[in-house]
């Protein structure tokens, strides 16, 4: 569909008079704080759920809990476990953004363990001669590696929310690593996928490659430098990897390879603790990922402008038609105006206000896509799966929703000689290269910029919702999809759908650029796609899902369930 110029200009006008009226409001920032709280009908489960990614993993959680720890214990043994078993997706040489809430007096918090740029971060590193984006540096090797985030936020976490020593819960990780386990299809067909770039750094290919293969499906895999990081980490805490000979090693192997590491960068490194975004919808609190994820903020974007439709009475279509746009908004938001707020300011007072929300409400045609080139600001390819996500929830009610990430399948494919650490490549994550777009297809502003000590952008959502009589920790890897994916999982947790319904439902994604809605096989019958194409929608299959991961508490029969996606075979949910 084109538009003239005449309604360009309507457009843009209808989009300003939203803007000012929110002004001239002097509208509230954040939406208001719970309504609905988890004490109002407070039951304590009695039992415990976890679903994560990988059975291993999953199991590591439950011996922990086993021993006296709380979900939180649970949430350190769970990553440092997917760290050995899923390296594909997260591990210490990675981050993670967590959502973890407590029982005992309601705290939620948010925990940023997000990586950062080193201090002699410098964009041209990313450029080719012509100008144009180096995928390569941005994606494979230690320049693509930010400094790590996650043994710091496990320290973190153990510190000042769980109940036992890191040692006793990162106890199933060393285990795992130093026993072996057998690899599973998953991690063998990522290690082939990735297997040309992991024989390109001795130390990757001394780690995961035999006699230049993957070790087969099945085949027992030990990780015995892993194994001895764990155990350092176990013994002193975050101080050896950040501060010791662990960040001595790290920094050796970077620089020798081609990085800018320094000890300084690894010393100055902090996990940090940041208040959730907290938004209200249909009765149901929902507690998610604040900047530096823009997660939290566009699905609070879209779920305030979803809130002043009824969309109960509504076709599938036309119900896809509205959350489309609603998508579009937010994405258009996230591209312009999110980053590191220790280093942005960013206008979330207004893009969490109910009053924008109208504004772009308004802006929503009945029937009719609006191209995303008619809203002012910014192309893309089709996002991964790398990254993981995990939830609990255990006996006293304690959860944890926990999104870990080496960025891309297998980070940087960088494994750093003497520490079994495999390096994420999250520095694809800033706009390195302005209206490019990353690996995702997503766009960044100036606010995501790189600069050095400051974080990259993230999709990441973690999520804990809660509503009149029932819970969920939810969660999803997927890139840009993430976002997306949480949100739909979000809202089919409200319409009463089961943690098993929610994981297996058919997903769709928007992101504003592409102007593409990307649709996994099966989720529209025959007449809706048609109807959507009338409307102005260009529809792409698209095959790869997010492996999400559900814990649900019915507080009424004080039933939990948990689910790990269908889709992929590795996951395990499991009540204990
Ligand atoms: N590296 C994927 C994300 O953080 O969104």
């Amino acid at each position: 569909m084109k538009f003239s110029p005449r309604w360009r200009v309507i457009w843009l006008s209808l989009l300003l008079v939203c803007g000012a009226a929110f002004a001239a409001d002097g509208a509230p920032g954040q939406a208001p704080a719970g309504a609905v709280r988890l004490g109002q009908v407070a039951q304590r489960p009695g039992h415990a759920a976890i679903a994560s990614a990988n059975f291993h993993a999953t199991q590591a959680g439950l011996d922990v809990l086993a021993k006296g720890g709380n979900a939180f214990d649970a949430a350190v043994a769970v990553a440092a476990a997917l760290s050995v078993v899923e390296p594909e997706s997260s591990g210490l040489g990675g981050g993670f953004m967590a959502v973890l809430h407590r029982a005992s007096d309601g705290h939620d918090v948010f925990i940023d363990a997000r990586e950062v740029a080193p201090a002699a971060v410098d964009s041209k590193d990313y450029l080719n001669a012509d100008g144009s984006p180096n995928r390569d540096a941005s994606l494979k090797g230690p320049l693509s590696a930010g400094i790590p985030g996650e043994p710091a936020g496990l320290a973190l976490i153990a510190r000042r929310y769980g109940r036992l020593s890191l040692k006793q819960s990162l106890a199933p990780a060393i285990r795992l690593a130093r026993d072996g386990f057998r690899v599973d299809s998953r991690l063998h067909d990522e290690m082939v996928g990735q297997q040309k770039d992991l024989a390109r750094w001795p130390a990757s290919a001394a780690k995961y490659l035999v006699n230049g293969q993957p070790p087969s499906e099945g085949a027992v895999w030990r990780d015995p430098e892993q194994a001895r990081t764990l155990e350092l980490l176990a013994k002193h805490g975050d101080s050896d990897f950040y501060r010791g000979a662990t960040a001595k090693k790290l920094v050796a192997a970077v620089r020798a390879a081609g990085g800018n590491w320094t000890l300084a960068d690894l010393a100055s490194y902090r996990a940090k603790e940041r208040t959730p975004i907290s938004i209200n919808y249909r009765g149901y609190h929902i507690i998610t990922a604040p900047p530096p994820s823009s997660g939290g903020v566009a699905i609070a974007e879209i779920l305030n402008i979803l809130s002043g439709f009824d969309m109960s009475h509504l076709d599938q279509a036309h119900r896809v038609h509205l959350m489309v746009e609603a998508m579009r908004r937010a994405f258009r938001d996230h591209n312009d105006y999110l980053g590191d707020p220790d280093f942005v300011k960013m206008p979330l007072d207004m893009l969490l206000s109910p009053y924008y929300a109208d504004g772009l409400r308004q802006s929503i045609l009945a029937d009719r896509a609006t191209p995303s080139s008619m809203l002012p600001a910014a192309s893309a390819g089709e996002p991964g799966m790398h990254t993981t996500h995990f939830s609990i929830i255990d006996a006293d009610g304690n959860m944890a929703s926990v999104t870990s990430t080496v960025n891309y399948i297998m980070g940087s494919t960088f494994v750093a000689a003497g520490t079994g650490v495999l390096l994420n490549d999250e520095m694809d994550d800033f706009a390195l290269v302005p209206g490019k777009p990353n690996v995702y297809g997503l766009l960044g502003s100036v606010a995501n910029a790189p600069k050095p000590g400051k974080r990259m952008l993230s999709s990441m959502s973690p999520s804990i919702v809660i509503g009149p009589h029932s819970t969920a920790v939810i969660g999803s890897p997927g890139g840009s999809t993430i976002i997306t994916q949480v949100l739909e999982g979000i809202l089919h947790f409200i319409d009463g759908e089961s943690a098993q319904q929610i994981v297996a439902h058919k997903r769709f994604h928007h992101q504003y650029m592409p102007d593409v809605v990307a649709v996994e096989a099966g989720t529209f019958d025959p007449a809706t796609s048609a109807e959507l194409s009338r409307m102005g929608y260009t529809l792409k299959q698209r095959a790869s899902w997010g492996f999400m991961n559900v814990v649900t508490w019915n507080r009424k029969t004080n039933q939990l369930d948990a689910a790990s996606d269908p889709r992929h075979p590795s996951g395990l949910g499991k009540v204990q």
